[in-house]
């Protein structure tokens, strides 16, 4: 999070250009040499082997223990590697029908992903440093191919009963012999050596394929300064994006700055209590005394809520980008329109009966999904109002033009012919 106001975003003319970023800044870049947002579309060279293996392994279902979903189901392309549909969490196990516990995030734009670490420097350049970076929305795991570990073997995911059988279906699978292409005719030999050679291909292919990262929203064509196709309104969400007593998103969902380059990842990898409500469309949530408290859980990374209590509640910032394709939003997935969002970020503390649940004597249970102990967590750079009936920063139409904006961060923008 932001703490200190970054004279060369504010604005309207947002063009990242002004700023002097880079586009490869490699202090935050898990890997310098990934694809970022400088190269020309139709420069691109052809997958690596190894990137065709996890290509192939992206899509195929005999990887489940199920043998009905692959990464795609839950990662669709057509929604930006999302969620194709407005599940709070998706179904998956050895009989596809066991839920999850938290949202599909988008797999776009995760190529500058730092490792986790409680004291990461911010993008940003001027907050100090906190928690950040890693995958999931905890941020338990360094790299995409640890990541891919995670859903191959869950049992509400993939549901493999080993690494090995993992393995065994690619080998004796349609692409059993481009691994060996890739990997060396002796590839299979060592099963677990088989199985980190495969998550390898899963993060490869991430890396490589264009369609993760292709920066060709409208908000890119008017940060190359190839035009500015943005509406009235659009240009109006924008400002309010950005203005600190307004919507303020910039100060977690960085857009653009020296240190965060053009790539403009709208995110600054932080980790944030946002508090949103309790969504009882979780099943694990039946359970009162289940809270899914997000960084102070990862054990992976050395927390627990005894020895990182300050850490309770938090979660990763996600990227904004092609946010308006999800039918399903936070890691919860407790909204489904982008309205409701900025709605919440508006009215979280003015108005908290709109989204929080009732006690039985009627009163707001405030901030319900986190408990008291760790409500100091909660952040209080959004919403800007904080006054319990006071009227939000953000009108209605404020309110609509913010979504408005947001639709701009949806890739496959074709400018008008000229
Ligand atoms: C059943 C649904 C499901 C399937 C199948 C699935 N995932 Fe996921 N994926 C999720 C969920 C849910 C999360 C968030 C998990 C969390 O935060 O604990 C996630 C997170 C991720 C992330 C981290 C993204 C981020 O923003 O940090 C990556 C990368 C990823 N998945 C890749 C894959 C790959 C590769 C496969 C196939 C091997 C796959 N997933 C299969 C549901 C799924
Ligand atoms: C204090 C940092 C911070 C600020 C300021 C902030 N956000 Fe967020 N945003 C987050 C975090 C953290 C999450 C994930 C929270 C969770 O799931 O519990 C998030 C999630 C979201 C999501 C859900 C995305 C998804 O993939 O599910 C949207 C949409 C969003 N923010 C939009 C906004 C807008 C619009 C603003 C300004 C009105 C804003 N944010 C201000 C930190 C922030």
């Amino acid at each position: 999070m932001r703490i200190a106001l970054l004279a060369c975003v504010v604005g309207a003319a947002l063009i990242a250009a002004a700023c002097g970023g880079g586009d490869n800044d490699s202090s935050q870049s898990q890997s310098a040499s990934a694809p970022g947002g400088a190269s020309a579309p139709n420069a691109t060279p052809p997958l690596s082997l190894a990137a065709q293996v996890g290509a192939k392994m992206f899509f195929d279902k005999t990887l489940s223990g199920s043998g009905a979903i692959s990464c795609a189901t839950c990662h669709s392309p057509d929604f930006a590697y999302g969620p194709p549909n407005g599940l709070a969490v998706q179904l998956g196990g050895v009989d596809d029908n066991t839920p999850g516990v938290r949202a599909v995030p988008s797999l776009r734009y995760k190529e500058f992903t730092p490792a986790y670490a409680d004291l990461a420097d911010n993008p940003d350049g001027v907050t100090p440093p906190g928690p950040g970076g890693g995958f999931t929305w905890d941020g338990r795991v360094s790299t995409l191919a640890d990541q891919a570990k995670i859903p191959l073997l869950s049992t509400f995911e993939m549901a493999n009963s080993s690494p090995d059988a993992v393995v065994n279906a690619i080998k004796v699978g349609p692409y059993g012999a481009l691994f060996k292409q890739a990997f060396g005719n002796n590839a299979f030999d060592d099963p677990a050596n088989a199985f980190n050679l495969a998550v390898s291909a899963l993060q490869k292919y991430q890396q490589e394929d264009p369609d993760f990262h292709p920066y060709t929203s409208k908000f890119d064509v008017l940060r190359h300064n190839r035009g500015n196709y943005l509406t009235a309104q659009e240009m109006h969400g924008l400002q309010l994006f950005n203005d600190e007593n307004k919507g303020n998103c910039i100060a977690c969902h960085l857009s653009g700055n020296a240190a965060g380059g053009s790539v403009a990842p709208f995110t600054d990898y932080s980790f944030e209590a946002v508090a949103v409500p309790r969504n009882m469309d979780i099943p694990a949530n039946a359970d009162a005394t289940h809270f899914d408290m997000g960084l102070c859980q990862a054990a992976e990374t050395g927390h627990t809520p005894a020895n990182s209590a300050k850490f309770c509640g938090m979660f990763k910032t996600p990227t904004l980008r092609n946010v308006a394709t999800r039918q399903t939003f936070f890691h919860n997935g407790v909204f489904h329109t982008l309205r409701d969002v900025v709605e919440f970020y508006n009215k979280r503390d003015t108005n908290p009966e709109l989204f929080y649940s009732k006690a039985s004597d009627g009163s707001v249970n405030i901030y319900d999904d986190l408990p008291a102990q760790y409500q100091p967590n909660i952040d209080m750079t959004v919403p800007v109002v904080h006054t319990r009936g006071a009227a939000p920063s953000m009108t209605e139409q404020d309110v609509d033009d913010l979504v408005a904006f947001l639709g701009t961060l949806t890739d496959g923008f074709q400018p008008p012919a000229k």
